[in-house]
């Protein structure tokens, strides 16, 4: 991987004009949208489902990646694809059936992602490693935008690029949370490929010369 790709999440910008703020992001040279999705159950916070995703899907070309925050997501994995998901990650700490999920996510025509909390061995993602397009290591425990990036994450990205060169070559590393322009640079070199960026987009007052910082 040559270019760090930088995903800013939407969660840090304002949901009552979420169409501005994703052109925003998408002028300002944010590669991916970041899309956060949380139930209230899994993470203490809520935010939106299926229809942000299609109404803001007109307004950009960007690759739609939908992080599900939720319990059993293999119930609704399907409707994120059909909404405009470009790929759709869930947790492994939330879903009995992985491999299912995963499938479905497929054959709907996205990609798919796993994503571990920052107590989860990075081994979790062994036994389904092969059919993931994306590997998302939490670097905080997920519900809010504008935590601290968990201390030992960094060996955790280390780890879980270890795995991905072994068994999954092509997928992409994403590491969420606490990702700021003064620590992008070791993340990035950890093995991040893709680094998800909510407060510090959203809250810089120039989001082009952030996202071209957290670019390194
Ligand atoms: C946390 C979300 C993140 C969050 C990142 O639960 O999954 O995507 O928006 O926000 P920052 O970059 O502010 O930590
Ligand atoms: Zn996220």
């Amino acid at each position: 991987m040559s270019k760090t790709l930088i995903a800013p999440s939407i969660l840090s910008g304002n949901f009552a004009d979420m169409g501005s703020e994703v052109k925003s992001v998408e002028s300002a040279g944010g590669d991916i949208i970041h899309v956060d999705v949380m139930d209230g159950v899994f993470v203490p916070n809520l935010t939106f489902g299926f229809k942000m995703i299609s109404d803001l899907r007109p307004l950009t070309k960007r690759f739609f990646d939908v992080h599900l925050m939720i319990v059993d997501p293999v119930r609704y994995v399907e409707r994120f694809v059909k909404s405009g998901a470009d790929l759709v990650s869930f947790h492994v700490e939330a879903e009995k059936e992985v491999d299912r999920a995963l499938d479905i996510i497929k054959a709907a025509g996205a990609k798919c992602g796993l994503a571990i909390n920052p107590d989860t061995p990075v081994e979790s993602f062994k036994p389904y490693i092969k059919k993931l397009d994306l590997l998302l290591v939490m670097s905080v425990f997920p519900g809010f935008g504008g935590q601290k990036f968990i201390d030992g994450s960094l060996e955790r990205i280390a780890e879980a690029k270890k795995l991905r060169d072994e068994y999954a070559p092509n997928a992409l590393i994403e590491v969420d949370g606490g990702v700021t322009v003064e620590n992008c640079k070791e993340i990035a070199a950890a093995g991040a490929d893709i680094l998800v960026a909510g407060s510090s987009v959203f809250g810089a007052n120039d989001r082009a010369e952030a996202i071209k910082q957290l670019r390194g």
